[in-house]
């Protein structure tokens, strides 16, 4: 039989660790919710660094960042002191810093370019501290992605399959090297094989533009649709004017 100073003992026991189980947990969540908030525009407005008791902010793709370590560059002064306080997420592949410039909508931006902001968003994952959801084009009110997000997501998503893909089909045919110099100007050769301009497939779902590149092509392949001899230059040259 338990005698009952002993049970009295334990269950003073059970209810100090219960006591300290709820503190932990209260908190864990208190400082979750302190850290991870949802914020409007205009709460995140405050923290544009102009305050230097309060912390700077700076929302990208709808996701907040404590940049506060970084008031050199976001701070008054510093060079990119209009990112502090607002989502100007267009500017960080636009380089406008000028009014207009300084907005959240992606509109008309290509694949390459959307992924250029999302690969910005995981910078500010690894180097500052993530503090919340902004309200807005990215989040609803209750902190859900928006439609608008997940597009810019899927967006992104596929200008790295399309990378890839352009990746692995130019190192099958070698580009050119090439230099350039005041004097002599542009030149282009091939070590082995033969300098030809030619279009880059997949680059106008990336871009929407078509652009071009020179690779080296052996003997047998010069024959290819598509393969264009540059201007001046002979069919076997290995050496090229640009
Ligand atoms: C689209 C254009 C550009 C954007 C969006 C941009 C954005 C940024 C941002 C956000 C930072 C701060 C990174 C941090 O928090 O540590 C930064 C740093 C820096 N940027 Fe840019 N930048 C642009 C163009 C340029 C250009 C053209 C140059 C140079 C000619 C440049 C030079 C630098 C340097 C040197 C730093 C580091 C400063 C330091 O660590 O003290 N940036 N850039
Ligand atoms: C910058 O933040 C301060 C307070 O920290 C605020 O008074 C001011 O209106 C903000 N500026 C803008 C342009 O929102
Ligand atoms: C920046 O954006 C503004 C407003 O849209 C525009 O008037 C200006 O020409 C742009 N500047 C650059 C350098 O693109």
């Amino acid at each position: 039989m338990v005698s009952p100073l002993r049970l009295r003992a334990t269950s003073q026991w059970l209810l100090a660790f219960a006591l300290l189980v709820a503190l932990v947990a209260i908190f864990f969540r208190f400082s979750f919710r302190k850290q991870h908030r949802i914020w409007t525009m205009e709460e995140l407005a405050m923290y544009n660094g102009t305050d230097e008791g309060l912390p700077i902010l700076l929302g990208i793709l709808g996701s907040v960042f404590d940049v506060t370590k970084g008031r050199s560059h976001y701070g008054p002064g510093g060079g990119y002191h209009h990112f502090a306080g607002r989502d100007a997420s267009r500017a960080f592949i636009s380089g406008n810093f000028t009014g207009d410039g300084l907005i959240d909508s992606l509109h008309g931006l290509s694949s390459l370019e959307v992924k250029g902001i999302v690969d910005w968003r995981k910078f500010y994952f690894e180097r500052y501290r993530y503090v919340g959801k902004l309200v807005g084009r990215y989040h609803d009110s209750q902190g859900n992605p928006t439609k608008y997000l997940k597009g810019v997501e899927s967006k992104a998503k596929r200008a790295a399959q399309l990378e890839e893909k352009q990746k692995i089909e130019e190192a099958k045919i070698p580009s050119c090297n090439s230099k350039w110099s005041q004097e002599e100007g542009g030149e282009v050769w091939c070590e082995t094989g033969y300098p030809r301009l030619v279009k880059r497939p997949v680059d106008i779902a990336l871009t929407g533009r078509v652009s071009q590149r020179c690779a080296c092509y052996k003997e047998d392949e010069l024959g290819k649709p598509g393969l264009v001899v540059y201007d001046g230059c002979d069919y076997l040259s290995k050496v090229c004017r640009v």
